[in-house]
């Protein structure tokens, strides 16, 4: 297969896993070049891309803006903190004015769930989703399915927990679609308040014993607690929570092997993870920050052969 099923990447929910495969040969390749002395390639360079953030963020924001840059994209950003989105511009009239300054592609994070389905259907450009609330985040699904690839040498029969919020996390959503679709084995673990009671329908396992799923697994991803998506506490106090639901250094050396952990960020040290992990040669938290983005240059580029045929 040499394109995507998709014209947008609004979820994993809507790709294949053969789209997965052809995004990840694609970052295989572009991983090549960005390790160049020369980082870039001019692929891209009849390509127009708006980046439009409603939601802060560091990492996404960042690593859309240089994939797009080392593809030679021209590329405008938009935050919504500092547009006409305060007057009370809607949104189909935000970016239909961007798109009218002939815009092929738009790169998209939003509060609501589903922003990203609602704008494909009404503008007339390839959208992709940085994250619509607590819906999707595909791109870090396929960054971090990448690492795991990278660091493992495959995803299939691999044994991933997911660990922390899973109730508010985009992340935990869109990792179990992907995983799922590898022919990984996946279980979630965290407080019984954070999980959602759908997710067994999904094909996992529910684990509340932290130190149970650690044993269990290859590769744990761990979560930050989203206090800015509660309205009320869902456990006691954030020292409990990290007694049962936070990863140290002798939870992890008190296991019988060696295991990968992962964190999409930002992370909150002393929290779901102590420094000692994070800084460790364990985690790969910062190799899934710079495989980010190979693979939106993969999914970028792969979008932008659709438009051009
Ligand atoms: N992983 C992630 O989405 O981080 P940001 O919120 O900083 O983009």
């Amino acid at each position: 297969m040499s394109e995507l099923s998709v014209n947008h990447l609004l979820g994993i929910k809507y790709v294949t896993k053969e789209d997965i495969d052809l995004i990840f040969e694609t970052a295989d390749h572009f991983k090549e070049v960005i390790n160049r002395p020369i980082k870039k390639v001019p692929s891209l360079r009849d390509i127009t891309i708006a980046n439009l953030f409603f939601e802060n963020s560091t990492r996404t924001r960042l690593s859309f803006e240089l994939a797009e840059k080392r593809l030679s994209a021209d590329v405008i950003n938009f935050s919504a903190a500092s547009s006409s989105v305060k007057k009370g511009e809607t949104l189909i009239d935000t970016v239909n004015n961007i798109l009218s300054m002939k815009v092929d592609m738009v790169v998209m994070r939003h509060p609501n769930p589903g922003a990203g389905v609602f704008l494909s259907r009404h503008v007339d450009a390839s959208i992709v989703n940085a994250g619509d609330g607590a819906h999707e985040h595909p791109t870090q699904a396929l960054l971090d399915s990448y690492s795991i690839r990278e660091k493992l040498g495959e995803v299939q029969g691999k044994k991933v927990v997911i660990v922390g919020d899973i109730l508010h996390s985009r992340v935990a959503l869109s990792n179990i679609f992907a995983l799922k679709l590898q022919g990984a084995e996946v279980k979630v673990c965290g407080p019984k308040t954070l999980i959602p009671k759908y997710i067994e329908k999904l094909g996992v396992v529910v684990e509340t014993d932290l130190k149970k799923a650690l044993e269990w697994c290859d590769v744990a991803n761990m979560l930050r607690v989203q206090n800015e998506r509660m309205e009320i506490s869902y456990f006691p106090s954030t020292r409990e929570y990290t007694q049962q639901f936070g990863v140290s250094k002798e939870l992890l050396e008190s296991l019988n092997k060696e295991i990968v952990i992962m964190h999409p960020g930002p992370i909150n040290r002393g929290v779901e993870i102590t420094s000692d992990v994070a800084d460790s040669n364990q985690a790969i938290i910062l190799d899934q920050v710079q495989n980010g983005v190979a693979v939106r240059m993969a999914v970028i580029y792969l979008l932008a052969s659709k438009i051009k045929q």
